[in-house]
Parts: C-alpha cells; structure tokens; sequence
C-alpha cells in the first residue's frame, strides 16, 4: 500500500492526455502527491520521452510508483521496461493491477486510454496504489531472475 507521504509519478503522450489529467485529479483529491511529467497538451508525442521521465524519477528515488498512458498501454510499457529496476505492465482489469504488485512488485502501471474508460482506470488505479508487494520467498526468487537478466544483458549507467 503507497502511504501518502509518498509520491506517484504520471506520465501520458497525447493519447492518454485526458485520462491522465482525470486520474490526476482523482488522486489529488485523495491527499495523494503527484508529481505530473507530461504531456501538457494533447498534440501528437512520443511515449518514450514520458516513459523515460516515468522511469527515472522511480530510480532516482523521487516517486515510490508511476502510471503511464498511452493509447493502448503497450507502447508505455514496452519502453518503460528498458529501464533498470522498473517493472511495469498494461493492466486493464484489477485482478492483474492488484496481483501484479503483490506477487511482481509492478512499479509502473501502464494504461491505454483508447481501450478503457475513466472509470474502470480510476479502480484499476486504486487496485494498484493499495496493493503491497508479499515478499514471499519464491516472489523474491523469481525477481531475482530477473534482476539477473538485468545484470547480465543492460549496461548501467
Ligand atoms: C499513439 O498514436 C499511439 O501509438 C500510442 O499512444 C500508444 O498506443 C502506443 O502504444
């Protein structure tokens, strides 16, 4: 469950523009910080550069979870994932929202706004910000696969 006192970082191109600024203030008025990379208007960008900034803030330190939107989620996701400790993934139902962070550790929820609406996001959203991670032995041993793909296969920077 992300506490409060810690920051969610968003980010769309002008696919997921409105559905960003919808969830924004979703979480706004639930006592949420946000810190908001973009985009600010929903003339044509490319979802990398708003997956990037996603992703460094979650390495930095500055946000503990991110949300990314595009159009149909997959594009936010493929390039988030390039970057070292993100994990993320579409998740357009709640059930993989709520599971993806407990049994995965997601750290970045992509979503597509041209796949669901505002409402079902907004749950999908809560699903994913009161989940915890269960830290089990055998969650832990399958990320450490991965972290070893990491290791092996992406030079840091
Ligand atoms: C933009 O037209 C669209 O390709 C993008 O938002 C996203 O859906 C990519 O996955």
């Amino acid at each position: 469950m992300l506490n409060k006192e810690q920051k969610i970082v968003i980010g769309s191109d002008h696919g997921g523009y409105h559905l960003k600024n919808a969830l924004i203030e979703y979480l706004l008025r639930q006592g949420y910080e946000i810190i908001d990379v973009g985009a600010y208007n929903d003339e044509a960008s490319d979802y990398p550069d708003f997956a990037r900034m996603v992703a460094e803030r979650i390495i930095k330190g500055e946000a503990q979870r991110g949300i990314m939107i595009c159009g149909s989620g997959v594009g936010a996701s493929v390039a988030a994932n390039k970057f070292r400790g993100i994990r993320a993934s579409v998740c357009h139902d709640t059930y993989s929202a709520r599971q993806g962070v407990e049994d995965d550790n997601m750290n970045v929820l992509c979503l597509g706004a041209r796949i669901i609406g505002e409402y079902l996001a907004k749950e999908i959203v809560t699903a994913f910000l009161n989940a915890e991670f269960k830290r089990e032995d055998r969650y832990k041993r399958r990320l450490k696969k991965i972290e070893e793909f990491e290791r092996q296969w992406t030079k840091k920077n």
